[in-house]
């Protein structure tokens, strides 16, 4: 069993998995597990909330977060770099620039790959935390309205929120910045404006615009800083929405929106620990 994309899991596997992040495991349920993250790419919580999980389960973690300190640098491919870690590693945690890595990696490894990114691809595990997150503050997915606001072309955490939020019931709009609306596959969601997602969502879904996935500079100067959640925004529109957003944030929500109750992103990211907890359980149970 992988988590590359939440496609390849039933609604029911997704809601057991989050029922089972309300009430994490005792601290040595994965004992004797190693966990490797393999991030060839940056991050901060996705990789640092999987080893907080591993440890707070009782397993232990290996793994790299500067893939120039690997032999990827010497040229070896993909595949070759998972073969090898799953000879040390119970799972695998991978974060790759390329669009398909993890299934890629899942093709080549023996024991479980994790996708914690994969170029513009998914974001399979910051969805479930999303989804926690949503469950939590607005008592469940069907029938709420989720607006996804900014790069919506290349931010993978919308292109794996999306789906999900549509096959639990609930509603998408989109708020596209400027040339970066959702990619082809993205068909059934309506486009709308801030002020109006604002007056009528009850989540804002918050992204940056993905700096590192435009070859030109100018490019990105001219979608970005257009659309930004600020309490100005929420107090005209009388928003009854929460604010989300999967971090970093640049200035798409204006720090004067952190002390308003509406502002629940320091909570997702806390959020992350239980349910990548979840995951990992459910994952190195089910392995051989
Ligand atoms: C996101 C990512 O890496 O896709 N970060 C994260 O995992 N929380 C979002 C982003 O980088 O903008």
């Amino acid at each position: 069993m992988n988590l590359c994309s939440l496609d390849d899991w039933s609604n029911e596997e997704i809601l057991a998995l989050l029922e089972r992040a309300e009430a994490p495991p005792a601290t040595d349920h994965l004992a004797g597990r190693i966990v490797c993250t393999a991030f060839f790419e940056p991050s901060t919580r996705t990789r640092l909330s999987f080893e907080a999980a591993a440890h707070r389960a009782g397993a232990k973690v290996i793994g790299f977060s500067d893939a120039a300190a690997t032999s990827a640098s010497k040229g070896e491919t993909l595949e070759d770099s998972i073969r090898v870690l799953a000879g040390y590693a119970d799972a695998i945690v991978l974060r790759h620039p390329q669009e398909g890595a993890a299934a890629r990696a899942a093709m080549a490894s023996t024991v479980p790959i994790i996708n914690a990114g994969d170029g513009a691809g998914q974001h399979p595990t910051q969805t479930l935390v999303d989804l926690f997150t949503i469950k939590q503050e607005c008592g469940g997915i069907a029938g709420i309205t989720v607006a996804v606001i900014g790069d919506l072309l290349y931010g993978r955490t919308v292109h794996s929120l999306v789906p999900m939020v549509q096959r639990l019931g609930g509603r998408v709009v989109a708020v596209p910045a400027k040339g970066l609306g959702l990619p082809a596959g993205f068909d059934n969601v309506e486009t709308t404006t801030l002020d109006e997602a604002a007056a009528m969502a009850d989540v804002l879904y918050v992204t940056r615009v993905q700096r590192e996935r435009f070859a030109n500079q100018g490019d990105y100067e001219a979608a970005s800083g257009q659309l930004i959640v600020d309490a100005d925004l929420l107090s005209r529109t009388q928003s009854k929405a929460i604010v989300l957003h999967p971090l970093p944030r640049l200035d798409e929500v204006a720090t004067d929106v952190d002390a308003l109750p509406a502002a629940k992103y320091f909570d997702q990211a806390r959020n992350g620990v239980p349910v990548r907890m979840a995951v990992l359980a459910t994952l190195l149970e089910n392995a051989k």
